[in-house]
C-alpha cells in the first residue's frame, strides 16, 4: 500500500437509445441500450482512516450544492460497493469516502452508479489489488445495471438489464446540453409506470435501432439527433408532466434532438457544436422553464485514477 488516498474521477451518461422489453420474473426489464458517457464528474476520493482500529469499516461525506437528502448509509451505492470490495478481498483497514457529486442526484444520468464505480476503481488501486476493467465491470453488475458502464465509459451498447456491454462504434464529439431538474425521480417508479402505460400491449424484444448506430458510425450529429429514443419517456413525463415542456422549449429553440435521459427527469439535447450548445442554453435559461441547464460532451471516458 503505496499511497493512503486514492482519487477516482467518474463521468454521468445519457442513454441515447433506451428500448424496454418485457418484465422479467427478477423484476428487471431487459432492455438494450446505447449508453454515452459525458463530461459531469464526481470525483471519489477513498482514503485510509487515522483510526485504524476504528469499528465502522466505512464512512461517507458528500460534498455537494444541495448535500441534504443523499444517503452516506448503507442505502447509498458507494457503501455497498466499498461493503462488496472488503467482504471479497478480506480488507480491513477502515477507509473514508469523499464523494464530490456534480452529476444530478436521481437525475437518469447514473451518478449512484457513478459513486460505485469510483468507489471499485478507488479500492482497487488504494490496496493494489490489481483486477481487471472486466474484473472491475463483474463485481459493479452486482451492485446496479449501470455501474459497469460507469467503469467503462465511452460508448456501448447494454443489453440484459443493461450491465451486458459491448462498446460501440462512435466517431466525433458530440455537444450536450442538459435541463436538470432539483427533485428526482425513481427508476424502479418510472419501470413500474412504463409497465401500467403499456398494459394489455404486446411487447417485442428490445432492440437498437440501425438508424442510430449508422448516425453514430458516421459522426453525423444531425442523424443522431433524429434517432434518440427513450422508452421510458412516456413514463416520466407522465408522472412530471413538465418535462414535456422543457423538451418542447429545446426542439422550439432548435436542438438536433431531445430525449429524457434513463428514468430522467434530466431532459439531454443534443447541439450542432459548441456555439449551438451555448446558444440552446441561453434560450434555455431565458425560457424560465429549467432551472439549471449545463453543457457537457461526450464521449469521455470511464472512471479514471486523477490522484493519488
Ligand atoms: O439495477 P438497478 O439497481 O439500477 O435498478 C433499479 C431498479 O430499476 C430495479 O429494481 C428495477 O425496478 C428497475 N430496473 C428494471 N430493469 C432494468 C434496470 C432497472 O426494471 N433493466
Amino acid at each position: 500500500m503505496a499511497h493512503d488516498h486514492v482519487t477516482v474521477r467518474v463521468p454521468g451518461k445519457v442513454n441515447l437509445q433506451l428500448s424496454v422489453g418485457p418484465l422479467r420474473d427478477d423484476g428487471y426489464h431487459d432492455i438494450a441500450t446505447l449508453f454515452q458517457a459525458v463530461s459531469i464528474f464526481d470525483d471519489v476520493k477513498v482514503a485510509l482512516s487515522g483510526e485504524r482500529d476504528r469499528k465502522e469499516r466505512f464512512s461517507i461525506e458528500i460534498k455537494a450544492d444541495h448535500p441534504h437528502g443523499i444517503p452516506t448509509d448503507k442505502s447509498n451505492l458507494a457503501y455497498i460497493a466499498a461493503e462488496l470490495m472488503f467482504n471479497r478481498f478480506q480488507l480491513e483497514t477502515p477507509i473514508d469516502i469523499t464523494i464530490e457529486k456534480r452529476i444530478p442526484v436521481a437525475g437518469g444520468m447514473a451518478g449512484g452508479s457513478a459513486n460505485a464505480a469510483g468507489v471499485i476503481v478507488a479500492i482497487d488501486s488504494l490496496f493494489s489489488l490489481g483486477l481487471s476493467k472486466s474484473e472491475m465491470e463483474e463485481i459493479g453488475a452486482e451492485i446496479g445495471s449501470d455501474v459497469p458502464f460507469s467503469i467503462s465509459g465511452g460508448t456501448a451498447v447494454g443489453t440484459g438489464r443493461g450491465e451486458q456491454l459491448t462498446p460501440a462504434l462512435a466517431r466525433g464529439e458530440y455537444s450536450w446540453v442538459l435541463a436538470l431538474s432539483s427533485n428526482g425521480l425513481s427508476t424502479p417508479a418510472i419501470y413500474k409506470e412504463c409497465d401500467r402505460l403499456r398494459e394489455g400491449m404486446e411487447i417485442s424484444a428490445p432492440q437498437i435501432n440501425e438508424s442510430l448506430m449508422h448516425a453514430l458510425r458516421s459522426g453525423d450529429a444531425k442523424a443522431l439527433g433524429k434517432s434518440l429514443q427513450n422508452d421510458l419517456q412516456p413514463a416520466a413525463c407522465s408522472i412530471r408532466p413538465a418535462l414535456r415542456l422543457i423538451l418542447d422549449v429545446g426542439m422550439d429553440y432548435g436542438a438536433l434532438g431531445g430525449i429524457v435521459s434513463g428514468s430522467g427527469p434530466t431532459v439531454a439535447f443534443l447541439a450542432e457544436d459548441e456555439d449551438h450548445a451555448l446558444d440552446l442554453v441561453v434560450a434555455l435559461t431565458s425560457s424560465g422553464v429549467v432551472g439549471n441547464v449545463v453543457r457537457a460532451s461526450g464521449p469521455v471516458v470511464g472512471a479514471t485514477v486523477i490522484d493519488r
